[in-house]
């Protein structure tokens, strides 16, 4: 009989032999070794690309291969996040057209195990515990990702959403590169839930918008996903935010999280821009703006706009991002919720000499160091709903319609909420 697992040396847990069986249940951690020919995933298709309860579907597909820099991990549990909506969707952009399937499996957030690696992986080996961060590059030592950022590469994508292999299956297929070590004070659903939005706000913060202490940000959405580790980060580098929301509760959640303070933006019916606005609207408008800056001013105690205005929202916020930047201010941007053609008056950036600065997830060093302060405890999860295996819909409903707040996670194959480690999960119960 071959060696058990718990009794290998790193090198034998590298190369060891595997069992075939035809699938495991969702929901439980087999032992390691045995590897399945099948796996329980949810899949997206074309032909029921729309919102999320019709276009996440549960299948049974095979177990992807890896290559020699790659992993395959068993996944515990997945966060959730907007690009399982897109993807959904098919639009803007049909991720199919990306990867050149005809399925995918969102999913750009996860907790784990290792579960095999490839021949030439040197630092991971089946068993260990990890949570992944979804920047995947060339893998083939280009300029760009060996010399300067992976960012930069002509082959980046975001694992989940422009590759096939998301998390909201049992095993996924990651770049090794991908892996970091998963905070143990976390259970499994909220170490998965972080990821992508928390190193996201990382680099927009630290390294593209090159945030300095005593700055004065305003944070669109600040009780979202992205929102929520802004506000923190922002505290934690010396700085101080005011964040927007659509609710009291959530005003509440963010100043808990360290905000200065926030602003209610049903306070400002006519704040949002609109191309084909009538010169009274267009009016109107701008009031708004002028009342919604002074609330700024006031809750910031200052006579200025922002240092630096947070953004992702795009359409209907974005002039007014940059309109209210105080001279020589940054706007950082990251998504475009609610549309990406935008409209804006160019005089305010160039009379004030402001800058645009877009900013997309980060590179594996950031992603590291995000996720040292997070096992660290200087920065927190806010996964404020987890969710079943057989809910992965109703989550990306919720995220799809802006019913949440925070972040949502949901289990694969841990058997039950709070769980931490492989023995608790393999168990199904906590340790005593
Ligand atoms: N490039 C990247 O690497 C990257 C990474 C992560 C996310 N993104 C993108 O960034 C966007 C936000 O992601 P997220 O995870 O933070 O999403 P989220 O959890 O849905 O949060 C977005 C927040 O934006 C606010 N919002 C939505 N519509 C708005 C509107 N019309 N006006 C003002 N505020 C509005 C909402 O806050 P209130 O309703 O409370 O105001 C909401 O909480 C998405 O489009 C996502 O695809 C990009
Ligand atoms: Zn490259």
């Amino acid at each position: 009989m071959s060696k058990d697992p718990k009794d290998m040396n790193r090198q034998e847990l590298k190369n060891m032999e595997y069992t075939s069986v035809p699938e495991v249940p969702i929901g439980t951690v087999p032992p390691l070794g045995v590897l399945p020919e099948k796996m329980h995933a949810w899949v997206i298709r074309e032909e029921r690309f729309g919102e999320p309860m019709q276009s996440f579907k549960q299948e049974l597909m095979d177990i992807p291969d890896i290559g020699p820099n790659e992993a395959l991990v068993l996944v515990l549990a997945a966060g959730v996040n907007y690009n399982g909506v897109w993807a959904g969707r098919g639009k803007p952009v049909s991720v199919l057209g990306v990867t050149g399937e005809d399925f995918h499996i969102a999913g750009s957030d996860a907790s784990g195990i290792v579960w095999k690696v490839g021949e030439n992986v040197k630092h991971w080996r089946p068993g260990d515990e990890v949570v992944l961060h979804c920047n995947q590059s060339c893998d083939t030592f280009c300029g760009q990702c060996a010399g300067y950022d992976p960012m930069m590469c002509q082959s980046q994508k975001i694992w989940g959403y422009e590759t096939a292999y998301g998390s909201f299956a049992q095993f996924t297929k990651v770049q090794a590169q991908q892996l970091l070590h998963k905070p143990k004070r976390l259970s499994w659903e909220e170490a998965a839930s972080y990821g992508l939005t928390y190193f996201t706000v990382f680099r927009m913060l630290v390294d593209r918008g090159n945030l300095q202490p005593g700055e004065k940000v305003l944070v669109w959405g600040a009780a979202g996903g992205l929102g929520v580790f802004a506000v923190q980060l922002i505290k934690k580098m010396g700085a101080e935010s005011v964040g927007v929301v659509n609710s009291d509760e959530k005003g509440e959640l963010i100043m808990k999280l360290g905000a200065k303070g926030y602003i209610n933006r049903n306070d400002y019916p006519n704040l949002q821009w609109k191309d084909d606005a009538t010169p009274e609207e267009a009016k109107a408008r701008f009031n708004d703006w002028k009342k919604f800056g002074k609330e700024f001013q006031a809750k910031m105690e200052i006579n200025r706009g922002p240092d630096v205005v947070f953004e992702h929202v795009g359409k209907v916020t974005f002039p007014l991002s940059v309109w209210m930047l105080r001279r020589f201010g940054r706007v950082v941007i990251c998504g475009a919720t609610s549309g990406y053609d935008l409209n804006f008056d160019v005089r305010h950036l160039w009379m004030h000499q402001k800058s645009i600065i877009g900013s997309h997830f980060c590179n594996g060093e950031q992603a590291a160091r995000a996720n040292e302060l997070i096992i660290s405890g200087q920065i927190d999860p806010v996964m404020t709903k987890r969710f079943t295996w057989d809910e992965i819909p109703d989550a990306h409903d919720l995220v799809a319609k802006n019913l949440h707040f925070g972040k949502f996670s949901c289990l694969v194959s841990a058997p039950a909420f709070d769980m931490k480690t492989t023995d608790e999960a393999r168990n199904g119960k906590k340790a005593a």
